[in-house]
């Protein structure tokens, strides 16, 4: 699995983000200093790498370069446009127009916002019901639907004749989701089920999972980024520092070279936006059989709601008597159980509270130094938890690189959050200086 995500997915992530480099490279370019709307750009840029990974869709579908194109063709005329707009100079944002999105992109975002929606409504079941019954709905579902049989077909022909010495290689989610399939098919001498509901449902929650959550993170490790400014230069300058010698070369950093380097600053900031913005605020579990939980008897069949976000988190936790935990718990003393016992306070952004000095000096990324629930825990932890570090880790690392993340004027940086199936900012500007 993981030679599959270092051989397979980080290439064709880092492709769609150096694409989507590119993107604000222009963006920059035209802004002329303003602020700009990131929030569409972001939702192609992580629908892109998704796609990518799980199906291996190529650019048509993904966008960036359309958007980049399209973008070339408009451009005087925007900046023209935008020259007549700016009424405070540094104030008003950069209008930039937003192509439509690819006809099967437009379908998934359409079915995540439906599902948003749903859990906003105060019966989900009926607004079901009668949103099922729209045109709109009926072609969104067709569409992805297609895609996704379309998909399946293909990614199961090169699966197709059974050979037991020169097995192909997966190259991406849906070809090891088949490879797999066909190897417990044959262990248990039953039909595979490669071309059923079950299937097409398992790759839709693995975009769906993958891509809505990384948009929120994305997102959210905008507004830090110009929100905390020499967080922002000790990242760049551990970038620049670990690679050198793209640095001084006036080159990108490759692949290879962001994915092998060590950078604990780097990792430190991920893993930091990530624990304090945690999208997933709460999952729901319910108890397998009779169970006591901190002294309290929680029946078979009770639903518990887990909080991955808030006390011992991102705030003090709530004093709980040791003698009522379990023994397992007890035991479990080797990470702080309360960034509030450490001195780093649980409510403030401060990557460093990752990062450990060695006895010898060397300073190293500790994924342990407190706790951290973002990606829930268990067997049932999120799936895509290693493809989220690889995708976070090649975004930051080639946002960082290419651009200075500007203090937002005050209008433009509302810290507001919309809650509901995920926890988003509900605004996303970024102003842009290029860094190199
Ligand atoms: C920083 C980004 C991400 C965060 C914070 C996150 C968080 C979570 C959380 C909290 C759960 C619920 C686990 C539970 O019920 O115990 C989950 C489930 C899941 N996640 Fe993620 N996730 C992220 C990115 C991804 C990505 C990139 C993928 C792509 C494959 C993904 C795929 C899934 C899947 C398939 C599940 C369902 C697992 C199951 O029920 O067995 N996630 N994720």
């Amino acid at each position: 699995m993981v030679l599959i995500l270092l051989k397979v997915s980080a290439p064709r992530i880092y492709e769609k983000v150096a694409q989507f480099v590119e993107f604000w490279n222009l963006k920059t370019r035209m802004a002329g200093g303003r602020a700009f709307t990131a929030e569409n750009d972001i939702h192609i840029l992580t629908s892109g790498t998704i796609t990518a990974v799980a199906l291996g869709l190529d650019d048509q579908d993904c966008g960036i370069i359309q958007n980049i194109n399209h973008l070339r063709s408009v451009q005087q005329q925007v900046v023209k446009q935008n020259g007549k707009k700016q009424e405070t100079p540094g104030q008003t944002p950069f209008d930039f127009p937003n192509l439509p999105l690819s006809e099967q992109l437009w379908a998934l975002h359409f079915l995540l916002d439906v599902v948003h929606k749903s859990l906003m409504s105060p019966s989900p079941k009926l607004y079901h019901m009668f949103n099922n019954l729209r045109p709109t709905m009926r072609k969104a579902l067709a569409l992805k639907n297609k895609l996704l049989k379309t998909q399946i077909v293909r990614a199961a022909e090169r699966f197709s004749e059974p050979s037991d010495t020169h097995a192909p290689e997966p190259r991406t989610a849906l070809e090891s989701m088949i490879q797999r399939e066909i190897a417990a098919a044959r262990k248990a001498r039953r039909p595979s089920k490669i071309h059923s509901e079950q299937m097409e449902e398992e790759l839709y929650g693995y975009i769906v999972a993958g891509h809505d959550v990384t948009h929120a993170v994305v997102s959210y490790m905008t507004k830090y980024l110009a929100a905390y400014q020499n967080e922002q230069k000790t990242v760049r300058a551990a970038l620049y520092d670990a690679l050198a010698e793209a640095h001084t070369s006036s080159r990108q950093p490759q692949v290879n070279e962001i994915v092998n380097a060590k950078i604990p600053a780097l990792d430190a900031y991920v893993k930091e936006v990530i624990r304090i913005c945690t999208p997933t605020r709460f999952i729901g579990k319910e108890a397998a059989v009779d169970t006591v939980i901190l002294g309290h008897r929680i029946p078979k069949g009770t639903m518990c709601f887990i909080q991955l976000h808030g006390p011992t988190y991102t705030e003090p936790g709530i004093p709980v008597n040791d003698t009522s935990r379990s023994d397992t718990s007890r035991k479990h003393t080797d990470i702080p159980a309360d960034w509030a016992d450490t001195p780093f306070a649980p409510e403030k952004f401060k990557p460093e509270r990752w990062l450990r000095r060695r006895s010898n000096g060397e300073v190293v990324f500790d994924p342990n130094a407190g706790p951290f629930g973002s990606f829930s825990a268990g067997p049932r932890e999120c799936f895509g938890k290693r493809l989220a570090y690889l995708e976070l880790r090649i975004i930051t690392a080639l946002l960082v690189w290419n651009f200075e993340f500007l203090p937002l004027p005050s209008q433009l940086d509302s810290w507001e959050e919309d809650d509901s199936l995920l926890t988003k900012p509900t605004m996303t500007y970024v102003r842009l200086r290029k860094a190199i």
